[in-house]
C-alpha cells in the first residue's frame, strides 16, 4: 500500500476520477493481493471487485492493464471467483483479448478465464460471447504465459460436444499441433490432453491427419526423452486410427513398428495398454487385419497376456477378439500357446478381464474346431 493508505482507503481510491490515482490504486490492489489469499479475500470484503471490474474497460491503457494485474491475481482464489461469477465480466474480458491489446492485458485476462472456465455456467458464458475465436488467436502469442491460459481454457471448453466441434471448425487444430513443439511440458500436455478429446470427432480427425498430426506425434513417441506425454500420445493415436487412409500414414513412416515396439515396452502399463488399443483400432478393418498378422501381431499380443497389469490384459483379450476376424490369426494364436493363457484369465477376479476373455474365447473358438479342443 502507499505510505499511509490502509487497503480500505485504496479500494476507495478505485472510484476517483483522477487518472493517476486510478493506476496507482490498482498497481497498490494488485500488489496487496499477490501478498496472499488472505489479502484477496479482504478485498473482496472492502468491496475491490466491482470497481476492478470497471477499470478493465478503461480508455487509459495503462489503468486497464493494472487494473487486469489486480483481477487476475484475485480471480485465482474461490471465494473471489464464486463472487466474479455473479458480476457479468466474461464479456468485457473476452473484448480484451484481442491483437491490439498489450501481452500483460493478455496474460492477466486469460489468467481469470482460465480461473472462471472450470465452472459449467462460465464456460457456456465464453463461448456464447464468440471467446474461441480470440483464445485460438492467442495460442500462437509471443508469450509462453499466454499460451498456457489459453490452452487451459480451451482444454475446460472442449469438455463439451459443441466447443469441440467449434474448435475444428474454427481452425484449432494446426495452432494446436504446433504447441506439440514447444519448451514447456505442461504446454505439451495440455496440447495432448486437449487433441484426447477433440480427435474423438471423425471431421477433427481427419484435419489431425491432413496437419500431419501423425508425423508429430511419432516424432514424439520416438523421442524417449518425451517418454512423459507417450501415453497420452498413444490414446491420440489410437482416437485417430479407426479408418484405413490413417493407418497407411502411419504404416508409411514406420509407425507400426514401432507402435509394436511400444507394447512391449517393460514396465510401463499404461504406455503398454494405449499402445494395445491403437493396434485394436488398426485391426478394425481386414486389410489391416492382414497387414497386423504379416508383422506377427499374435505373437506380441500372446506374450502381452502374461504381463502383471489387469487393464493390459483386458486390452489385449479385445485386441485379440478383434484379430480373430483374421482365419489365419486363429491358428496363430493357436500355435502361439494363446488358448490357454486366455483360458487362464477367466479365473481373475476382475469382472471386466473375465468378461473380455470369454469374448476372446468365444470369437477364437467360433468355426474353429481345433481352438475348441
Ligand atoms: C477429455 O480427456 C480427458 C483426459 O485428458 C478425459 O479424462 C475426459 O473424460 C475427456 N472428456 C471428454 C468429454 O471426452
Ligand atoms: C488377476 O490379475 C491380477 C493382475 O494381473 C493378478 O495380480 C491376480 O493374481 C489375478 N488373479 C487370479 C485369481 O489369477
Ligand atoms: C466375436 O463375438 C461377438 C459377440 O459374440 C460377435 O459379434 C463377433 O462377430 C465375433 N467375432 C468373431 C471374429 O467371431
Amino acid at each position: 500500500m502507499p505510505i499511509g493508505k490502509t487497503p480500505a482507503t485504496v479500494v476507495l481510491l478505485l472510484s476517483c476520477p483522477e487518472e493517476d490515482i486510478l493506476v496507482k490504486a490498482c498497481e497498490a490492489i494488485h500488489t496487496f493481493a499477490e501478498k496472499g489469499d488472505e489479502n484477496k479475500v479482504s478485498l473482496l470484503g472492502l468491496g475491490a471487485l466491482e470497481p476492478l471490474c470497471q477499470l478493465i474497460t478503461h480508455n487509459n491503457k495503462l489503468i486497464r492493464r493494472n487494473a487486469f494485474m489486480a483481477l487476475g491475481i484475485m480471480a485465482t482464489n474461490g471465494d473471489i471467483k464464486s463472487a466474479l461469477k455473479k458480476i457479468d465480466v466474461i464479456p468485457s474480458i473476452i473484448d480484451k483479448l484481442s491483437l491490439e491489446e498489450d501481452i500483460v492485458v493478455h496474460d492477466f485476462a486469460t489468467l481469470c478465464l482460465a480461473s472462471l472456465s472450470v465452472d459449467f455456467a462460465c464456460k457456456v458464458k465464453i463461448s456464447d460471447n464468440n471467446g474461441l475465436p480470440p483464445l485460438i488467436q492467442l495460442l500462437s502469442s509471443p508469450d509462453p504465459d499466454v499460451k498456457k491460459n489459453s490452452l487451459e481454457i480451451i482444454f475446460n471448453l472442449v469438455q463439451d460436444h459443441q466447443s469441440r466441434l467449434a474448435l475444428h471448425e474454427l481452425g484449432g487444430i494446426p495452432p494446436l499441433l504446433e504447441l506439440l513443439k514447444s519448451d514447456f511440458p505442461v504446454i505439451q500436455h495440455l496440447a495432448l490432453k486437449t487433441l484426447q478429446n477433440v480427435t474423438t470427432d471423425t471431421d477433427t480427425c481427419n484435419t489431425f491427419r491432413e496437419e500431419q498430426g501423425f508425423e508429430k506425434l511419432m516424432d514424439i513417441l520416438s523421442n524417449m526423452d518425451f517418454h512423459d506425454l507417450h501415453a497420452e500420445a498413444l490414446q491420440v493415436v489410437a482416437n485417430c486410427l479407426s479408418d484405413s487412409k490413417s493407418l497407411q500414414v502411419i504404416h508409411k513412416g514406420g509407425g507400426l513398428t514401432r507402435l509394436m515396439e511400444f507394447v512391449l515396452t517393460p514396465n510401463l502399463p499404461e504406455i503398454q495398454s494405449n499402445a494395445v488399443k491403437c493396434i485394436a483400432r488398426v485391426a478394425q478393418s481386414s486389410e489391416n487385419r492382414k497387414l497386423l498378422h504379416e508383422q506377427n501381431v499374435e505373437k506380441v499380443l500372446v506374450e502381452l497376456l502374461s504381463v502383471a497389469d489387469i487393464s493390459v490384459k483386458t486390452a489385449t483379450c479385445q485386441a485379440v477378439s478383434i484379430m480373430s476376424f483374421h482365419l489365419a490369426s486363429k491358428d496363430s494364436f493357436r500355435d502361439l500357446n494363446g488358448i490357454p493363457a486366455v483360458v487362464q484369465l477367466l479365473n481373475n477376479e476382475s469382472l471386466k478381464l473375465k468378461e473380455a476373455a470369454t469374448q476372446a474365447l468365444s470369437n477364437l473358438t467360433h468355426g474353429n474346431q481345433l481352438n475348441a479342443l
